[in-house]
């Protein structure tokens, strides 16, 4: 069972492991430097695109609704390698600065940004986004982030006091439709064993949780058209292959590697059956001039 407290060294493990498939994958071990899902916008569909454009394109696509100022001031809360800030910063120029649980993901970010010549204004560290964050931010942007938080009401107050009044709310993730619990169980039960997430929050949840913090919905898209779940008969031959790793691997690390592929087949699964969309929110506190 992946536990809260252990996801600072759940995503150290995951983020070694991610620039071995990278490097599989693309013959680059930080792919853009994200981590988080890939899409379905292949290469062979449009011609011309990256081989990377299914793991970039949702940078592209949340800066698209942003509607930030010039030079603006962002704090992304769950930077991972800190692809989105590397991102923007080349298009729009700014300010940034990324939060990430993982010391491993924060050394990569922060050699990578000497390496850009922007560790000037491309800044990050080590904290939790349910801690104080500063304030004064045009937008406070979380990509897949926001799953790990305990509470979800707690953490999106955290982040709105970070933001100047004519701030945005950013927010990317996979939102159950339904009580998962209730629903789906087993999928619930894996989510929370291999993921560490104590609730797996609800479109419902993300929606009353805004509305309670004093942020209005400006903006959202549901980009779950996007998703390539694949076959029911291929997750059920992975999940039985990975159960069996899980339970005979001994070593820990790999273990973790594991429990990470078990909590994404059950996504798939959620995905594939309509009870979880990929959605994104736009959200601010109501001043926008
Ligand atoms: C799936 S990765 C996504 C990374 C990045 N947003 C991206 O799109 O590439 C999830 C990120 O959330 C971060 N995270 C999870 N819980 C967090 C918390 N309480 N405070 C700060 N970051 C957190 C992890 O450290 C990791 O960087």
């Amino acid at each position: 069972m992946i536990t809260h407290k252990q996801l600072p060294e759940y995503y150290d493990w995951l983020s070694r492991y991610v620039q071995l498939t990278n490097w599989l994958a693309y013959r680059d071990r930080f792919a853009s430097f994200t981590m988080h899902k890939r899409l379905g916008i292949e290469p062979a569909e449009h011609a011309g695109v990256r081989r990377t454009a299914g793991v970039e394109y949702v940078n592209d696509r949340v800066l698209g609704v942003a509607d930030l100022p010039p030079a603006p001031r962002v704090l992304d809360a769950g930077c991972g390698f800190g692809g989105t800030i590397f991102h923007w910063q080349s298009r729009i120029g700014g300010r940034y600065e990324g939060i990430t649980l993982s010391s491993v993901q924060l050394a990569v970010a922060q050699r990578e940004a000497r390496r850009r010549g922007i560790a000037d204004v491309c800044r990050f560290r080590l904290q939790s986004y349910d801690e104080p964050l500063g304030s004064g931010f045009d937008a406070v942007v979380a990509i897949e982030s926001l799953i790990h938080s305990p509470d979800l009401h707690r953490t999106l107050a955290n982040l709105s006091a970070a933001l100047r009044p004519s701030g945005v709310l950013l927010l990317l993730d996979d939102m159950a439709m339904c009580d998962l619990d209730r629903h789906r169980p087993a999928e619930a039960h894996l989510l929370r064993r291999h993921w560490g997430c104590a609730r797996y929050w609800t479109y419902d949840d993300y929606r009353n949780a805004l509305y309670r913090t004093g942020l209005s919905l400006i903006h959202e898209e549901d980009l779950s058209a996007l998703m390539r779940p694949r076959h029911e008969e291929i997750l059920d031959c992975l999940e039985r292959t990975y159960s069996l790793l899980h339970e005979r691997i001994p070593l820990r690390p790999a273990r973790t590697v594991v429990s990470a592929y078990l909590g994404g087949i059950a996504l798939e699964r959620l995905h594939a059956s309509g009870n979880v969309h990929y959605r994104l929110l736009v959200a601010g506190k109501g001043s926008r001039s």
